[in-house]
């Protein structure tokens, strides 16, 4: 019987660059087998959080069962897995692959393949997993399917025939794409095996049950109220409730070998279990690999409340995020201006921004963000090896004897016309050229180890832009190399501004102080003196920009020519003047410093 059942089981996933239609596919999918039999239709269902919804990308991922044809009693059982669609997520992205028998491999016929398609199919490649190629919106007048059809056959080494033609929008072809997934991707593998294995996928934090725990079962069955040990830390847990999502969670008395669902078991803290874990029975003696890597955080910004009265609000609204999201790390810090806030490490951009969404959508929190910066590796002159992420805890420069910056290995897929741009942006970007392929039809591949610090700083916004949005990139993380660092401090009215202070390479340290002197200047109030804005390296200034002083008529209740008189007067303002620029602290509002730091995202 469980074999039977195992053959009709065909766990896949679908592999596509931003925004080339997974969701809406996926959405099609669902009206064709689970909704068609409650006669309901669907809007973004596999994008839960509505956060999501609004940027219209996929981050969390979920695993859904379908059953096709919904009216047969013994239907054929989809697990599908949705893949986020973002470089920040590429871990997870790989261990729900590890989960599936194949992927769809979704291409957007007006844009091609594009870089994060190559960088899963890669990884899908890698795997030995069965890979469907598939073009979507093919319905639109812009559709390129010649184009898109000639990349995937060089690509897959494929024939034409192989390629579905779809239209997720409309739904044409999708429901001959299910009968091809039941041809084609293979049911896994029955074992004979009873012992238990489980490979972990995906987490959830729930607020009632616990960390929900999304698996694939690899060998025997997981029933309900069994006893459970993790491979990473040998930990035992009783299962209390374990079923599939339909999208809605329904309850079920065990999943067997090759099903896909979730498990929870009073698992109270997200740092307990690991993405890519093994679980095995609690009395197994065995002991698997738990082929799990802990990520670490590749950039951190200080973030802050824009009203401290809210700081605690702000603060119990972090750490509830921080349970749902074991990637987020948290620590107190406390400004010389804004006050307390928490320093906040980050996977990438898109993490920090969705973060910041979620504390402004589900807390109605607005917050104050530094620009972010990135690890730095130091070796000082005792030999002691430390890593650097605060500026402002540099130790002293006598006892640093040399400073690594971290780089990536990036791959910017790009029409020909725009790779001696691409090139000339890399270049003054510090990258070091590797490599320039042609790819298929006029689609070249350039890589570059470009520093992590550079491209988070507007590589993207700049590439999108001299592309005109058609070059993609992918990157990956390569290591330290040893880098001309130096720290940049603001002083406003001769007072350290902690919060502004960043680390650069020595290169770019003028023109980047400078930059942020006349935002500065510009940002913020005159007050009753004049304040100097200066920018520094050590004790030497590097910038300076002046805020003149707000002008006040001190003569204007003076009728008539007593000019004696008046000179008195504007004698004592500048006295006044000087004095208060001695004791005056220059106040930043928040949102002044909002404006100055919330350019770069
Ligand atoms: P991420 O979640 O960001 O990875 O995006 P996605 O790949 O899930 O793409 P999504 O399904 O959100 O689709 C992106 C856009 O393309 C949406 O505006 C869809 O309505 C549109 N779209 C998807 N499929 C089709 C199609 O077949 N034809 C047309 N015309 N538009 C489509």
């Amino acid at each position: 019987m469980t074999f039977f059942f195992t053959k009709k089981i065909r766990n896949f996933a679908i592999i596509a660059h931003i925004d080339h239609g997974k969701s809406t596919l996926a959405d099609r999918f669902l009206e064709l087998t689970n909704l068609k039999k409650r006669n309901k239709q669907v809007e973004r269902i596999l994008d839960s959080l509505s956060l999501e919804q609004k940027k219209g990308i996929t981050i969390k991922l979920n695993a859904v069962q379908l059953y096709y044809p919904p009216e047969n009693p013994t239907p054929y059982i989809f697990n599908l897995i949705d893949t986020p669609g973002h470089v920040d997520f590429m871990y997870e992205v790989s261990r729900s692959l590890v989960a599936c028998e194949g992927v769809l491999l979704l291409v957007d016929a007006t844009k091609g393949i594009q870089a994060q398609s190559l960088a899963y199919y890669q990884i899908a490649k890698n795997l030995n997993l069965k890979i469907l190629p598939v073009i979507n919106k093919i319905e639109l007048p812009s559709a390129q399917l010649t184009t898109t059809k000639n990349q995937l056959i060089e690509l897959l080494s494929c024939q034409e025939s192989d390629i579905a033609l779809i239209s997720a929008k409309t739904g044409k072809n999708v429901e001959l794409l299910l009968k091809k997934i039941i041809d084609e991707i293979p049911a896994p593998l029955e074992t004979e095996k009873k012992e238990l294995k489980i490979l972990v996928f995906d987490l959830l934090y729930n607020r009632y049950h616990g960390v929900i725990v999304y698996i694939r079962i690899l060998e025997g069955e997981l029933k309900n109220k069994q006893k459970i040990k993790l491979a990473s830390n040998q930990k035992t847990y009783q299962v209390d409730r374990l079923g599939v999502k339909i999208p809605e969670e329904i309850l079920k008395d065990k999943l067997i070998t090759g099903e896909i669902g979730w498990f929870t078991a009073n698992i109270r803290d997200m740092k307990e279990i690991k993405v890519g874990e093994i679980i095995i029975d609690a009395t197994s003696l065995s002991l698997p690999v738990a082929n799990y890597q802990v990520l670490k955080p590749n950039i951190y910004s200080n973030l802050y409340p824009t009203n401290t009265a809210e700081f605690n609000e702000f603060k119990k609204a972090l750490e509830e995020l921080q349970l749902q999201d074991s990637t987020l790390i948290l620590s107190p810090i406390d400004s010389n201006i804004l006050g307390p806030g928490l320093r906040g490490g980050f996977l990438g951009l898109l993490h920090l921004e969705v973060i910041q969404g979620r504390l402004k959508e589900e807390h109605d929190l607005d917050l104050i963000i530094t620009p972010p910066t990135i690890n730095y590796l130091l070796t000082l002159t005792n030999g002691e090896k430390t890593e650097l992420a605060n500026p402002t805890k540099m130790p002293p420069w006598s006892t640093i004897k040399s400073i690594e910056e971290l780089f990536i290995s990036l791959i910017v897929i790009t029409p020909q016309e725009y790779v001696g741009k691409i090139m000339e942006l890399c270049q003054t970007k510090r990258g070091i050229y590797q490599s320039q392929e042609w790819k298929t039809n006029n689609w070249y591949q350039i890589v570059y180890q470009l520093p992590f610090a550079e491209f988070i700083y507007d590589f993207h916004d700049r590439l999108k832009s001299l592309s005109h949005g058609y070059a993609s990139f992918e990157y990956e993380f390569i290591g330290y190399q040893p880098s001309r660092i130096v720290k940049v401090d603001i002083l406003l009215n001769n007072q350290l501004v902690e919060d502004l202070s960043f680390l650069i390479h020595q290169t770019f340290a003028y023109e980047r102080a400078k930059k942020l002197c006349e935002s500065l200047k510009e940002t913020l109030n005159p007050q009753n003196f004049a304040i100097p804005i200066q920018a520094c390296i050590g004790g030497k200034i590097i910038a300076r920009e002046t805020l003149p002083a707000l002008r006040k008529n001190v003569t204007g209740k003076c009728y008539g020519g007593d000019i004696t008189r008046k000179r008195k007067l504007w004698e004592k303002q500048r006295e006044g003047k000087k004095k208060m620029q001695k004791i005056g602290k220059v106040t930043i509002s928040g949102n002044l410093l909002r404006n100055i730091l919330g350019t770069k995202k």
